[in-house]
């Protein structure tokens, strides 16, 4: 199997047994760091970083020294003609024709997609705004290995900033792909988003399970979280399992806990008044005094800021530093295999699931209602069409493929009926019987009744029905 002229955009592009082949060849590189001179010699990797970045970015850089391939970057929007008003696609156009490879990390969701999708060459998201971060990733899960020799059955709690953290998002899909289970520990307000959940649980299985909804007896002595996914490779699938085996599951203690800071550049004006108010919880000694504890690995993809106490460094539980430093050899890896310097052989076959949606692309309408999207940025709608995965029927639900933000549209119409026949151009309530009616490539979708009518659509009786009843409610935008 080769990953040659592949792209690492989100964690989802590489399969289980890949992963497992770049961890045996980080291995190899780790054992002979300073031996790999000829691998990637005469090749040259841009280095695009338009956030900061201490650990990702030196970690690509000196993974290509050490590989023998050269490095051209760029670390700063202002420096480059993205200042100017240039799209992403034409600077990607560019930079491909310079260069063998190219690691970006850009503020906007999705933005990586676009360079992989203009470049030519493979590209790596090193992180791109809130959406996802597969490389810290593979170090992640790479670390987690080397202590425990599995993934399979582990408990990972997450802590802290799970809505904007993107090595969350990254992280939750790999365990549940590998058969870990989840305990979600967020700080008030910054829980993972509902897009990320319902993709964890229609698209890897398992089940999520609220820890407000579990039986008061289930709970006693249990330190307290918000939510639970149980990968379906447990012998019960979470429906039937019974609250009591959740709280055996939970008190036989957490194998990792993996701490975020507060990613308070992507906070809302409200999130930042709330963060003023709310004290971000603290992992020091203390808490980790309890029994779930005792014997969990401490993560953190780093930086860290208040939430990870500094006298936890030396506690043998630690595992932080090792996490980053593992950035490179994870890195000389990827970089040789999407170069094609190395190939991997894969232990067995794998059967890849398949979540072959239909796609909704229509030149005019509905946006990615998510305004850190690259596809709604002024700078790249000149040339970018709106696209999304038609990832469910009922309800009906569009998801960006771009930043994966999901949305319900809330009206549509059909392409086919209203053919020429301007008088029947008609559209209906998304939850309508008609709307069902509708095959997946006649559909229209908008997220407001202006949006129906800007395009010249009437409402039907069911559509003037729910118009009615969402300006009683008032709070739905027309
Ligand atoms: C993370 C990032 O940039 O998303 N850092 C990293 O790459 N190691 C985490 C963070 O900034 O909090």
């Amino acid at each position: 199997m080769a990953l040659a002229n592949r792209s690492l955009v989100t964690i989802d592009d590489l399969s289980n047994g890949e992963m497992e082949a770049l961890f045996s060849l980080s291995d190899e590189m780790s054992d002979v760091m300073d031996k790999q001179f000829g691998l990637c010699q005469g090749k040259i990797m841009a280095s695009l970083f338009f956030e900061p970045s201490t650990r990702t970015r030196l970690s690509f850089e000196t993974a290509m020294h050490r590989l023998g391939g050269s490095v051209i970057t760029a670390a700063d929007v202002g420096a480059t003609s993205l200042a100017k008003g240039e799209s992403i696609a034409d600077m990607a156009r560019v930079v491909g024709s310079y260069v063998d490879i190219i690691v970006i990390r850009h503020p906007w969701e999705g933005a990586a997609k676009v360079v992989a999708d203009y470049a030519g060459v493979p590209v790596i998201n090193a992180g791109d705004g809130g959406h996802q971060h597969p490389t810290q990733t593979l170090c992640d899960l790479y670390t987690i290995k080397k202590e425990k020799k599995t993934l399979k059955g582990l408990k990972i709690a997450l802590w802290g900033d799970l809505k904007y953290g993107r090595t969350i998002h990254s992280l939750i899909f790999a365990l549940a792909k590998f058969g870990a289970n989840i305990l979600f520990y967020p700080t008030p307000s910054l829980e993972v988003p509902e897009h990320v959940l319902k993709k964890l649980t229609t698209e890897y299985g398992g089940g999520l399970e609220r820890y407000e909804a579990l039986a008061p007896t289930a709970k006693e002595g249990l330190f307290p979280l918000d939510a639970i996914y149980l990968t379906p490779s447990s012998p019960h699938q979470l429906a039937m399992m019974p609250d009591i085996d959740i709280q055996v599951k939970l008190k036989a203690g957490v194998d990792a806990l993996y701490v975020t800071r507060p990613q308070k550049e992507r906070f809302t004006a409200a999130e930042k008044k709330q963060e003023l108010k709310e004290k971000y919880p603290v992992v020091d000694k203390k808490l980790l005094k309890s029994k779930e504890f005792r014997k969990t690995l401490v993560m953190h993809p780093l930086p860290r800021v208040d939430e990870l106490a500094y006298e936890l460094d030396a506690d043998p539980r630690s595992r932080y530093f090792e996490q980053a430093a593992r950035g490179v050899p994870v890195r000389m890896a990827l970089i040789s295999l999407l170069l094609g310097a190395k190939e991997i052989t894969l232990a067995q076959k794998e059967a890849l699931p398949s979540t072959d949606y239909p796609r909704y692309q229509r030149d005019s309408g509905i946006r990615c209602p998510n305004p850190r999207c690259v596809s709604v940025q002024e700078t790249e709608t000149k040339y970018l069409k709106p696209e999304f995965k038609i990832v469910n029927r009922k309800p009906l639900t569009l998801r960006c493929t771009y930043c994966e933000h999901g949305f319900e549209p809330k009206y549509v119409a059909s392409a086919d009926w209203h053919e020429g026949r301007t008088a029947s151009k008609k559209y209906h309530s998304a939850e309508s019987h008609w709307a069902r009616k509708i095959r997946t490539e006649n559909l229209i979708v908008f997220n407001s009744t202006d949006e129906a009518e800007g395009q010249g659509f009437k409402p039907s009786r069911y559509a003037k029905v729910r118009r009615k009843r969402s300006k009683a409610k008032t709070s739905e935008p027309k």
